[in-house]
């Protein structure tokens, strides 16, 4: 399974993070190849970006990451040894985080001294790059630059160096958002995930100016729709569904699996594809969480343990 495989690729990159002189280019790169492949005839494997693993947030996150950046740069139309370079940076960009794992599985919000040093994980990973053995130096200073950037922001507002859209590597970019999405639709421990829409409809928000580059956030949105996979939704019919298939060119109609009735009551599962019916049903509203906590709690509770990539299975 090919998720699976990118999984334990994730989880062997991670805990190499202790020794980098181990980690050898070519075979994360020859990995990252399938996934990036399988992405263009079949975006089924952009549904397993919402998986989650239990014992360490970082291997799912990492694995979707790239996952979500082949993605958009599927959309983008980046060439082949582009995308291998995304690929191996998505895999590398949390790196650091390893030096701040305990921070990273608290329970509470971060106080700012602690953020201070979350923040150093950026330029931290990038130094862990120092010791690869097999990239040639001009690579590997790319390389670097990325996976220290990827926390940067379009409007100078991002770490560690505040750079502005121009001067952050269209890479970092592409990382930085997928990055974003990611996090905000899996649940840490000191809070839930949010559904799909409405990450997306923060993203459009963008109040005070663009924090992303429109050309990457338009990927994204073209390549996940408004809908995206796994998000939870109330149709015009009143029935609440999960989206299981964005359709390409309409933004608003995948293919769903209706769940619960209109009272939350669970119904004998069924598919609708809202293209094909496009009179009858459309999406009505996206249903957070906390309202189907609020209506079916056990209902969501069994949905939120599916989140968990079952440990072993890779
Ligand atoms: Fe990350």
């Amino acid at each position: 399974m090919i998720y699976g495989r990118l999984l334990a690729g994730a989880r062997e990159f991670i805990i190499q993070a202790a020794q980098p002189a181990a980690v050898e280019y070519g075979k994360i790169t020859d990995l990252c190849d399938l996934t990036s492949e399988t992405l263009k005839t079949n975006p089924v494997l952009l549904n397993y970006a919402a998986f989650s693993t239990a014992d360490n947030y970082l291997y799912a996150h990492t694995a979707n990451v790239i996952i979500l950046s082949q993605g958009i740069a599927l959309d983008l139309g980046l060439p082949r040894e582009d995308t291998r370079l995304l690929s191996f940076c998505a895999m590398a960009h949390d790196w650091g985080m390893t030096e701040v794992q305990e921070l990273s599985s608290k329970k509470e919000y971060l106080t700012d001294a602690e953020f201070t040093r979350v923040a150093l994980h950026s330029e931290a990973g990038s130094a862990k790059l120092d010791t690869m053995p097999d990239i040639d130096s001009g690579l590997k200073e790319r390389i670097k630059k990325i996976v220290c950037q990827v926390h940067e922001r379009v409007d100078a507002k991002g770490y560690p160096f505040r750079l502005s859209g121009k001067d952050i590597d269209l890479l970092a970019q592409i990382i930085g958002t997928a990055d974003v999405y990611e996090a905000m639709t899996h649940p840490r421990t000191w809070r839930e995930a949010l559904n799909p829409p409405e990450v997306i409809k923060l993203f459009l928000e963008q109040k005070s100016g663009p924090v992303f580059n429109l050309k990457i956030l338009k990927a994204l949105i073209h390549t996940l729709s408004i809908y995206p996979p796994a998000s939870l939704v109330a149709l015009s019919g009143g029935e609440i569904a999960r989206v299981l298939k964005p359709r390409k060119g309409s933004l608003t109609r995948p293919l769903v699996e209706i769940l619960l009735d209109a009272g939350f009551a669970p119904v004998q599962t069924a598919l609708l594809d809202l293209y094909e019916h496009p009179v009858r049903d459309a999406i009505a509203r996206p249903v957070s969480l906390a309202e189907l906590k609020g209506k079916n709690p056990e209902f969501a509770a069994g949905l939120e343990s599916s989140r968990w990539w079952p440990e072993g299975d890779e």
